[in-house]
């Protein structure tokens, strides 16, 4: 079996979908149900003998030794973070807790566990840290995509607590030999996507008749990738990836926000049309900048294409219409995420007319 860890997230809870949907190997889910998690998101594996769900913080050494001594996973695939640059920027000290000390905790919790293993399970044993593209800062306009070997240069909170546990990771494998991948990948959107992110929360603000925040002059310039592809990405290094290697996972599709938030807008005039039959593009709102905002990112995947044979299946427009249809599907979905947590942060960061 297989342990996933923040399975409840968005990335996380495709990653267990589709791997219950490619193959009957068990997973069992270790998730702290932060504000992110949301276990409705595997609603539909409630009955699966495959599955297990244990709720529960990567910080806590204690049960991390215990759950690697009941279960026996033959590998680890480390999702859970706290994954919101705004909400670091705000509150960056949960991000050090779970990203950093969290990353260290289970990668140790992992290395006594692997020594402790018969010289086979030893051999196949795998730990897969989950990371982002952010790691490597700012790209300018003109620049070559950022290739596994770029140069280390986080901005923000978030991306400097994940680029410390990239770092934890390499060196775990480094120095004590632990069979450590790592890959970094650019912004995921899809199904279950937590509407504080812009994709989800332009569709959702859309259709509620709420202002569509655009950041600074919403130049900034993103590769998207759906979260799908992803999801078959990490499968295609668990099952060939090199130990001591990072792959770098991207959809090859970069578009600066404010082209993305019309696109998004155009699909919904088609989809759904405003009862006043005008563009939802008018509820486009410029607002202040994110401190330290990162200009772009773009990411150049052919080594993972060239070694694993792995390229992305959505193009931006297949991938994205997807996911608007999704969220029109799934409206009962959103107005539960919305009920709680979330709502607070929202009021909180843009103010009333958000919340
Ligand atoms: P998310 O915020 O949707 O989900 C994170 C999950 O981790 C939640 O279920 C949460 O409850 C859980 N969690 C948080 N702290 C925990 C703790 N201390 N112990 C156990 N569980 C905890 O995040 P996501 O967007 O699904 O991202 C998943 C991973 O992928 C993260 O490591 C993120 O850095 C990385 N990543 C995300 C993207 C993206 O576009 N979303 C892109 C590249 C990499
Ligand atoms: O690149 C990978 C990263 O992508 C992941 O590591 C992160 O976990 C994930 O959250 C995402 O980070 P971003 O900061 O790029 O995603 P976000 O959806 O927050 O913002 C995308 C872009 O849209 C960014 O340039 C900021 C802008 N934006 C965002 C929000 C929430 C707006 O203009 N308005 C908004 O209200």
């Amino acid at each position: 079996m297989i342990l996933v860890t923040g399975g409840a997230g968005f990335i996380g809870a495709n990653f267990i979908l589709d791997w219950l949907a490619a193959c009957d190997e068990p997973v069992v889910n270790l998730d702290k149900l932060t504000y992110a998690g949301n276990l409705e998101n595997l609603a539909s594996l409630v009955r699966d003998a495959r599955y297990g769900f244990v709720q529960g913080d990567i910080v806590d050494r204690a049960l991390l030794d215990n759950l690697l001594a009941v279960h026996k996973p033959r590998a680890i695939v480390h999702f859970a973070a706290e994954s919101h640059v705004d909400r670091s920027i705000r509150g960056p000290g949960e991000f050090i807790r779970t990203n950093v000390e969290g990353a260290f905790t289970l990668l140790e919790a992992a290395r006594a566990y692997w020594s402790s293993l018969p010289s086979a399970e030893k051999a196949a044993f795998r730990f897969h840290h989950v990371s982002t593209d952010e790691v490597y800062g700012s790209l300018a306009p003109e620049a070559a995509p950022f290739a596994e070997t770029h140069p280390y240069a986080p901005n923000s909170p978030y991306s400097a607590s994940k680029a410390a546990s990239d770092h934890l990771a390499r060196a775990w494998f480094h120095t004590y030999r632990l069979p450590v991948s790592i890959s970094n990948c650019s912004n995921n959107y899809g199904p279950f996507h937590f509407p504080e992110k812009l994709i989800p929360l332009v569709i959702t603000s859309a259709l509620a008749g709420k202002p569509l925040p655009v950041y600074g002059d919403g130049r900034q310039v993103r590769d998207w990738l759906y979260v799908r592809d992803h999801c078959v990405a990490i499968r295609r290094i668990l099952a060939a990836g090199r130990a001591g290697e990072t792959y770098n996972v991207g959809g090859d599709s970069e578009m600066s926000n404010i082209a993305l938030i019309g696109m998004i807008c155009a699909l919904l005039d088609a989809l759904r049309p405003r009862a006043d039959g005008l563009s939802y593009a008018r509820q486009i709102v410029h607002v202040a900048d994110r401190p330290g905002h990162d200009r772009r990112y773009a990411i150049d995947a052919r080594k993972i294409e060239r070694e694993l044979g792995w390229r992305p299946s959505e193009t931006l427009a297949s991938g994205i219409e997807k996911t608007v249809r999704w969220y029109l599907e799934n409206e009962d979905w959103t107005a539960r995420v919305q009920s709680g947590a979330y709502r607070e942060w929202m009021t909180r960061h843009y103010g009333a007319a958000h919340g």
